[in-house]
């Protein structure tokens, strides 16, 4: 199910933002303008069918932290809405704060408000509604069955279906957004998991920091496009070949370079090489998400990779929607070159985030 709209409203920076998705879409701009933000905001609907809403709202510090500092109109509560239009799908969470007396969990999220909508021609239907602790939801009949379990108020409704079968609508809607895959920051320290060679299991998606990335690479060359990684590598790095290694199961990877007497370990690779290697291992997972985010990808990159980049993210929207954040200028403009992107421009106006028209 392509994403066809996003609207976002008092998360961070974005005080009320509404655009189209497409196939390819970049949003673009200057630093602190709130491309994170949006691109976070787009994850929480992920995290929220995971059951980590709660977590994940932690590791940004907190309820209190996410909710636009902004003004805000009197008597408006203090809350985050954000929603998507999946075709003829439509859901929207909206999150507060935990109402006094807080006790020791007051940074968690609230759920105030889920709707899942179905549209028929102009029409929509509600198919669910969550408010705060209780949710109806029509069953597989179409009846409207409130639902019979306790809900914990700092997670989405989605991760707390207890009976799928007979919500198969719900149940669709959380699939769905399981599969969604973001990748924000590749950790390329010294102690990073990538650097160092580890026992190695069929890996078909990469993780999101890339702690795994010998496994996925040696998933891509055994069960996926090995031409197209070693075209790929070869692309970005002329002259260079990557090698994977297998001792006893363990897996590693070495690049040998032009004009080097020996390979190098991941250990010895910059991280600019490694983080390149990371997009390769997420753009050409041989199980394609249907929905791929890409948060800043040029981030330690040499200007040099970024046309390759282009191309790769190209080739990797045949098989999955994809949405890039970026302020490389030259990797929106390679994206609308190679893939039709849509380029969305944002810029902040006084502290909130707006798409410039
Ligand atoms: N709760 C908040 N309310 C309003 N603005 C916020 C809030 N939290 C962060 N910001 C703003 O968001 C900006 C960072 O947005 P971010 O998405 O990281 O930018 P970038 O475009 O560089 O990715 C900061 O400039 C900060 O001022
Ligand atoms: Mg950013």
């Amino acid at each position: 199910m392509p994403v066809q709209e996003l609207w976002i409203e008092g998360y961070r920076s974005v005080q009320s933002l509404r655009f189209p998705l497409e196939p390819v879409t970049v949003v673009v701009g200057p630093n602190g303008c709130g491309k994170t933000n949006v691109y976070r905001a787009l994850q929480l609907l992920h995290s929220g069918a995971e059951g980590s809403l709660a977590h994940s709202l932690a590791e940004e510090g907190g309820m209190p932290s996410v909710l636009w500092a902004g003004s805000r109109k009197k008597g408006e509560p203090a809350r985050f809405t954000v929603g998507v239009r999946l075709e003829d799908l439509a859901y929207e969470l909206s999150c507060g704060l935990v109402p006094p007396p807080e006790g020791p969990f007051g940074l968690d999220p609230d759920v105030k408000e889920e709707t899942v909508w179905l549209h028929e021609g102009k029409r929509r239907h509600v198919m669910a509604e969550r408010r705060s602790r209780s949710v109806f939801a029509r069953d597989a009949e179409g009846h409207r069955t409130t639902f019979a379990v306790e809900l914990w108020g700092n997670e989405s409704v989605l991760a707390q279906i207890v009976e799928p079968h007979r919500f198969p609508l719900l149940s669709a809607l959380r699939a769905e957004l399981l599969r969604w895959r973001f990748y924000h920051h590749f950790r390329t320290d010294p102690e990073s998991p990538l650097r160092h060679a580890q026992v190695g299991v069929r890996t078909p998606a990469l993780a999101h920091d890339g702690r795994d990335l010998a496994a996925a690479l040696m998933t891509i060359d055994n069960i996926g496009d090995d031409r197209g990684l070693h075209e790929a590598v070869e692309n970005a790095f002329p002259g260079s070949s990557l090698e994977l290694d297998n001792e006893d199961g363990r897996f590693s990877i070495r690049m040998r370079m032009p004009g080097l007497q020996r390979a190098l370990e991941a250990s010895e690779l910059s991280d600019g090489t490694l983080r390149y290697l990371c997009l390769l291992a997420a753009l050409l997972s041989p199980r394609p998400p249907p929905f791929l985010a890409l948060n800043e990808p040029e981030t330690s990159l040499h200007p040099s990779l970024l046309e390759p980049l282009g191309r790769l993210i190209a080739t990797a929207s045949r098989r999955s929607q994809v949405f890039v954040t970026t302020h490389a200028h030259e990797l929106a403009t390679a994206l609308e070159k190679h893939a039709g992107a849509s380029v969305l421009s944002l810029r902040k106006d006084g502290g909130a985030t707006e798409l410039v028209e």
